[in-house]
């Protein structure tokens, strides 16, 4: 693995202005009068990585959402209309099947997290960038995900340069990094600097490879399925708590039930909500009995196959906030 070294900013150190004009001004230098690329996601990185692109090169931006079907319920919509509304003109792509073909009979965490960076930089990008002309790809990875890769935790999707990944050589772009020296906190506070609005710049953060993160085992539409239907559940109950980050995973094994006297052979969500400052370390929300038990009553009965509903009480390390 080669190692680039990336300084951080720490938050207290960070000159929000100096940092946004300077990263404004390095965008517009590296592309020149190219054509840029970036793909937005909702995430507060990605969002802040678009108004920064924006500023830097206006038009010359091209910033697309790319549907790969593991995002939650109804993402892909709002937030194209949110950008919209900012005035930035996002473009809505369907690679729902690019990304479930490469995901096709994998179990493997660190396989399934290598298709979704193939489908995403080789198969989608590599055609949007020939289409386009476009020879810069911007990109949202920020220090963790950095730091994450390099000490071996897991392959976040978005890191390829630390990886020893020579993108110009194998899919034909250069990637460059705006955000790469901040951590989430940091992001934030550039993020609303940026304008952008509340619900994008606190947001929970979301992984780069989408509800995929949170299937174990095989990623299929009909497993997808399920777990955005959950997720839809847990984040309405837990919308309003100040946890860190709260989630529902697909469980690979299926268990015994009983439902109407019969036996019901189903599915077991585990539900995950966790205190942490930036993710590095994590400790479970006590969440009160009550909640938790709604929870698991929606699941069971709005979820269709969902016969069982657990509570991860855990800390990371050596869990890690997302299942795969
Ligand atoms: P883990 O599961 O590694 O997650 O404890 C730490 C934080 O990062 C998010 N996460 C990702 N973010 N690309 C990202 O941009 C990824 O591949 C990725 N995987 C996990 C996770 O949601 C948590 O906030």
């Amino acid at each position: 693995m080669t190692e680039k070294k990336i300084k951080e900013i720490k938050l207290q150190h960070l000159n929000t202005r100096k940092f946004i004009a300077e990263k404004i001004k390095e965008i517009a230098t590296v592309v020149g009068n190219g054509t840029a690329i970036n793909a937005l996601s909702g995430g507060v990185d990605s969002s802040a990585v678009t108004v920064l692109g924006y500023r830097a090169l206006g038009e010359r931006l091209l910033t697309y959402f790319i549907d790969n079907g593991l995002m939650r319920e109804g993402e892909p919509e709002y937030v194209v209309g949110l950008f919209k509304k900012m005035g930035i003109k996002v473009i809505l792509l369907d690679a729902r099947k690019e990304f479930f073909g490469k995901l096709k009979g994998l179990t493997d965490p660190e396989e399934k997290r290598e298709a979704i960076t193939q489908a995403f930089y080789k198969d989608v990008f590599g055609k949007l960038v020939k289409e386009s002309g476009a020879r810069f790809l911007l990109h949202g990875t920020n220090y963790t995900d950095v730091e994450e890769t390099v000490a071996g935790v897991k392959r976040q999707h978005n890191i390829l340069d630390q990886l020893g990944i020579d993108t110009q050589k194998i899919y034909g772009y250069k990637v460059s990094e705006p955000l790469v020296q901040l951590r989430k906190p940091a992001v934030r506070v550039v993020a609303k600097a940026l304008g952008l609005p509340k619900e994008i710049y606190s947001r929970p953060p979301f992984p780069g490879p989408a509800l995929a993160a949170r299937v174990i085992g095989e990623v299929t539409p009909e497993r997808i399925k399920i777990v955005k239907h959950a997720t839809k559940i847990v984040e309405e109950e837990l919308r309003r708590t100040k946890a860190f980050q709260y989630l529902a995973i697909l469980h690979a094994d299926m268990v015994t039930g009983v439902r109407s006297g019969k036996r019901d052979f189903g599915s077991q969500i585990e539900l995950r909500c966790w205190d942490s400052k930036d993710a590095v370390t994590a400790k479970v929300t006590r969440l009160p009995y009550p909640v938790l038990e709604k929870i698991a009553k929606r699941m069971t009965t709005e979820v269709p196959g969902v016969v069982s509903v657990t509570y991860n009480i855990t800390t990371k390390p050596p869990s890690t906030i997302e299942a795969i």
